[in-house]
């Protein structure tokens, strides 16, 4: 395996922040072979040559060496990554772009904010971000402790209930990068997961124009149809901009559509999956808090799940 290649890997780094963090694994990684390699040859020569060895009982090495250069190198060490822990959280610019994610069982709410910090429109799941800009998130929870990270693109800070962490990110060049949550949080947090995707400035800005924009009014039969079922049976929980669904327990799904995956990143987003997410979500990602909506099979299944992936 690749460790330098993957979506979801701190030694693929893809933004200067990440850059900090993996020059730093990587500093110690070198410097800690290259000590343990130099101690091991220490070891050899003096069980080979016993004769030679008596150097090495020397008051002056075994201070120099047991003493002065543990003490010189792990307070170097210290600073060094007292420096970059702050590079990571202390920033003297304003950022690009202000978005707050919430930590939520087991999914991530997120706010895109306007220049005023009020919330412009919420999605989930799916960070989107232009990039070569500074993004401050802003980390809140809303019932236990999470932790949010995207190895690729930044550290890894905790989500606390009652307490805002603020963290930077960016990417150096447009990809998708997927992150997941560090902290147990109960039940399905292994499924709690998100992409993060970076696009050129202009086409971020397309997307978030369209993003501010409610849903589309379905036209055909079928989809219309989707969307009596869905104001009927979805509502209290989610929201669809543009209709009476203006729940607020479960994500947005307001262009759920448009979305890369379902379930916080358990599963690509297609018809398909849809329908198998709201027929099965308990055995899906069993524990959260969807129930398995199996009161919908055949036609009324089918309307529904494409429905919400004409929602883009
Ligand atoms: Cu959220 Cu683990």
């Amino acid at each position: 395996m690749d460790l330098r290649s993957g979506i979801q890997s701190a030694l693929n780094a893809q933004g200067p922040h990440a850059d900090a963090v993996a020059d730093l694994t990587w500093v110690m990684i070198y410097g800690g072979a290259a000590i343990f390699a130099l101690v091991l040859a220490l070891a050899a020569y003096a069980l080979w040559w016993p004769r030679r060895r008596a150097w090495m009982g020397n008051r002056r090495f075994v201070l120099a060496a047991g003493f002065v250069f543990p003490l010189v190198t792990l307070t170097a060490l210290l600073v060094y990554t007292f420096a970059v822990a702050r590079s990571i959280v202390v920033f003297p610019d304003e950022p690009d772009l202000r978005v707050e994610i919430i930590g939520e069982q087991w999914w991530w709410r997120i706010h895109y904010l306007d220049q005023g910090g009020r919330v412009e429109f919420a999605t989930a799941n799916e960070l989107v971000i232009p990039a070569g800009r500074s993004i401050e998130l802003t980390l809140r929870a809303a019932d236990v402790i999470h932790s949010f990270w995207v190895p690729s693109l930044a550290g890894k800070l905790d989500m606390i209930p009652g307490h805002t962490n603020r963290l930077r990110i960016s990417a150096s060049r447009p990809g998708v990068f997927r992150g997941q949550c560090a902290e147990y949080c109960g039940g399905p947090h292994a499924l709690m997961g998100f992409y993060v995707i970076a696009r050129e400035p202009g086409a971020f800005e397309a997307w978030r124009a369209a993003q501010r924009e409610p849903a589309r009014a379905p036209i055909a039969d079928a989809l219309r149809h989707g969307r009596t079922l869905f104001l009927a049976s979805c509502a209290s929980c989610h929201t669809v901009r543009g209709t009476s669904a203006e729940g607020t327990r479960g994500p947005d799904l307001t262009h759920v559509g448009g979305r890369m995956s379902i379930g916080a990143a358990t599963l690509p987003n297609n018809q398909d999956t849809l329908a198998k997410w709201i027929a099965a979500s308990q055995h899906l990602k069993p524990g959260n808090l969807m129930p398995s909506m199996n009161i919908y099979t055949g036609e009324d299944l089918r309307a529904l799940a494409a429905y919400l992936e004409g929602l883009d």
